[in-house]
């Protein structure tokens, strides 16, 4: 959660009128869960380095221009933090908006429903209502062969959809599948890649709507790349984009159950229904 938890001296700060001792050098988001307070984020998770990138995490610091992402600020002593001012609830808000306004709004049939981090996020930040236009990205979002439950290759045979720079879903890796019209460019599975498996199979290439994840060169699928199907990618996904095909065949399961071996230290996740 934002810089991961450090060992230095202790420093002092006060966030929305509470006092909190974290050591040296965690982040500002990390000091606020210390005192149960959780900032939405999207690009930050526990096991990952901060990134800084969705910039829904920002918050206000007196004494400071500016709304800065509090998972990459680190904590001073004597910091006044306020992560619920208007200022930071508007931001948050609009950035959500935007996010949104690029995804698919298939939700309800959507195989990561009620398991979907921008879902969750969408609604901390209380978004009821989007005033732009959906479907800007390149990708197949015009809600025909939307991947439901039990229908995997629903999307992928399907061509250009009528778009030139349409991707199809790609799924040639047997355990899961990778929909670009879902993604939310936040760099989760690029860092898990590196940061957790030292692969480093996967990139971002493109700008704007044009941005996606990409494995390898131009053209690579997930099986012609270098990745070794570890599932880091996928456990770091906050969305459908990557998704377990045993998710999409048989729903989210109740319960899930985390292994570490010795061997590769990823962390294999046994589910059950
Ligand atoms: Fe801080 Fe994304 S969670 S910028």
């Amino acid at each position: 959660m934002g810089t991961p938890a450090r060992q230095g001296a202790p420093v002092t700060l006060k966030v929305d009128g509470f006092d909190v001792t974290v050591p040296e050098g965690t982040s500002v988001m990390r000091a606020a869960a210390e005192l149960g307070m959780q900032i939405p984020k999207l690009c930050a998770s526990d096991n990952l380095e901060a990134f800084g990138s969705c910039r829904l995490c920002v918050v206000e610091i007196e004494g400071r221009r500016g709304t800065p992402a509090s998972c990459t600020t680190p904590v001073a002593d004597g910091m006044v933090v306020h992560t619920q001012s208007e200022k930071v609830k508007r931001i948050r808000k609009g950035v959500m908006e935007l996010y949104i306004s690029d995804h698919p709004l298939d939700c309800l049939t959507c195989s990561a429903n009620g398991d979907c981090e921008l879902q969750d996020m969408a609604g901390a930040v209380g978004l009821r209502d989007q005033r732009y236009e959906a479907g800007r990205n390149h990708y197949d979002t015009s809600g025909a062969g939307m991947l439901a439950a039990g229908d995997i290759r629903a999307r992928a045979p399907q061509g250009d959809m009528g778009n030139p720079d349409y991707i199809p879903v790609d799924d040639s890796n047997p355990y899961f599948t990778y929909d670009p019209a879902k993604c939310i460019v936040c760099n989760r599975c690029v860092r898990a890649c590196e940061e957790v498996q030292g692969t480093f199979a996967l990139t971002i290439e493109g700008r704007g709507f044009d941005s996606r994840v990409s494995a390898g060169a131009a053209g690579d699928d997930f099986m012609a790349s270098d990745c070794v199907s570890c599932g880091a990618c996928v456990q770091a996904c906050p969305t459908a984009t990557l998704q377990e095909k045993s998710v999409i065949e048989m729903g989210t399961p109740e319960r899930s159950v985390i292994t570490t071996c010795a061997y590769c230290g990823v962390g294999c996740s046994f589910k059950a229904e």
